[in-house]
């Protein structure tokens, strides 16, 4: 409790020590209390396009099975089959009327009823009741703007109220078109060496690394030579560890009127925003930002004059331990948009947001150093003089909020700024500290770390 107190302290600060990125015990309060209680992203409803689609997923350790059932309606079971616990779907995506378990053979519908035992009737007697073996549902599913999200604790807030503010910038990036956003592709993943917690507030707070890190872009020309490019427009905080940064140029308008879509498009964006959400989509070049704990988005301008183009990148950091996640990353388009346009769009994103793209691999390579300088004696060292702090202090004694930035939450008029990512870390440990009454793990304050002489 001592050392959640002190780090408390050390927050406020704009400090945080080194050795919270990989420490094994944060580790696994992060799984429970954060992972656990959170609504995490499963799937973009156009996934699943007809009923008896299906796609599989993992909320960290528990398998998912998200289905689309007969009447239309999206039901998430544990993928998990009920008689001896294997994976009953092993197939990323596809469509059945019914799932078979590859262990025993037992068979369940898209409704999770158990339907079928092999040799049901002769090995197992009048006492076995079916509908007691039914799938186990994820105990909470919640849809936005098409986004389909789980959640592990039946007692969580509704979606909505999670998302909070977050909702009013997920209609401009996913609601701006008539019939939404479409996935194309499947959501391409990869195993990297790095933290979620480093990972997630790299996209969701920290423009400020674009300059550097991703320098070769500078240097082949795509982006500006000035050091405050990726600074100049809002970063906006949202509460529950949410963020956006509308990023637009040093006129404060993008060169790019709506990120470089049609013409054709902009009267139909007219007619599904507000009249400030519209504003904003007009002079905006990059929306970057996350939803809490590891939902991430990117929304760039790529191309050259005349073959501009925009997309939506949303990526899923799952832990797979304190110094490994995995990547899940989705190409997004507006439904609406012409073909050709689509398809320009989707080959700007392999060149460069996805696996093999230029800027993907100029941050793979700092995440994984990242964790790597985590570990050392040195950086854990957690006696409570504290050298070994990272440091949050950008823009802290002179940034106040700009209060006539048109869209919800707090706007600071840069998004060169450590506010997005320190307002992250308070949430992350009002969760990690927070009493739950229903939850069997262990609560932080009964954690004791041990603290070397
Ligand atoms: Fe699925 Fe036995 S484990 S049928
Ligand atoms: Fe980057």
């Amino acid at each position: 409790a001592k050392m959640f107190q002190t780090l408390k302290q050390k927050m406020a600060e704009g400090l945080l020590p080194q050795w919270v990125v990989t420490d094994p015990e944060i580790y696994v309060l992060e799984i429970d209390k954060i992972f656990g209680h959170t609504w995490q992203f499963l799937a973009h409803e156009s996934e699943l396009k007809e009923p008896g689609s299906y796609v599989t997923r993992w909320m960290v350790n528990d398998p998912v099975l998200l289905v689309k059932t007969n009447s239309g309606e999206f039901k998430a079971y544990l993928n998990s089959c009920t008689h001896r616990g294997t994976h009953l779907c092993t197939a990323d995506f596809g469509k059945k009327k019914t799932f078979t378990c590859p262990y025993h053979g037992w068979s369940f519908n898209l409704e999770g009823d158990l339907i079928g035992i092999v040799a049901g009737d002769k090995v197992y007697g009048q006492e076995m009741k079916k509908d007691q073996w039914s799938l186990r549902p994820i105990p909470r599913i919640g849809i936005y703007q098409g986004m389909i999200f789980g959640n592990l604790d039946p007692n969580a807030m509704p979606l909505e109220d999670y998302l909070g503010d977050m909702k009013w910038y997920f209609d401009i990036l996913l609601g701006r078109s008539d019939g939404g956003m479409e996935v194309r592709g499947v959501p391409q993943r990869w195993v990297a060496q790095a933290n979620w917690k480093m990972t997630f507030e790299n996209f969701a707070a920290d423009p400020y690394h674009v300059q550097t890190t991703h320098r070769s872009t500078v240097e082949m020309g795509i982006s500006p030579k000035d050091p405050l490019y990726a600074g100049y427009g809002h970063q906006v905080v949202l509460g529950h560890g949410h963020g956006i940064n509308v990023i637009t140029s040093a006129t404060g308008r993008s060169a790019y009127a709506f990120q470089g879509m049609p013409e054709s498009m902009w009267p139909m964006f007219e007619r599904n925003l507000s009249p400030e959400q519209f504003e904003i989509l007009s002079k905006t070049t990059v929306f970057v930002g996350g939803v809490f704990p590891n939902l991430s988005f990117v929304s760039p301008v790529h191309g050259t004059e005349g073959h501009l183009h925009n997309y939506l990148n949303f990526r899923l950091w799952r832990p797979l331990g304190p110094d490994k996640i995995e990547i899940w990353c989705w190409f997004m388009i507006d439904k609406a948009a012409p073909e050709e346009y689509k398809e320009e769009a989707y080959k700007g994103y392999i060149g460069s947001f996805g696996p093999s793209g230029t800027l993907e691999q100029d941050d793979t390579e700092i995440w994984a150093r990242m964790v790597q300088a985590s570990k050392g004696i040195m950086a854990r060292d957690k006696t409570l003089s504290y050298n070994n702090v990272c440091n949050y202090l950008m823009g802290f004694d002179r940034v106040e909020p700009d209060e006539t930035f048109p869209g919800p939450g707090i706007a600071y008029p840069t998004c060169y700024l450590d506010s997005l990512s320190r307002s992250i870390h308070e949430y992350w440990l009002e969760l990690l500290t927070r009493d739950l009454p229903i939850d069997g793990g262990k609560n932080a304050n009964e954690l004791e770390i041990t603290i070397p002489n």
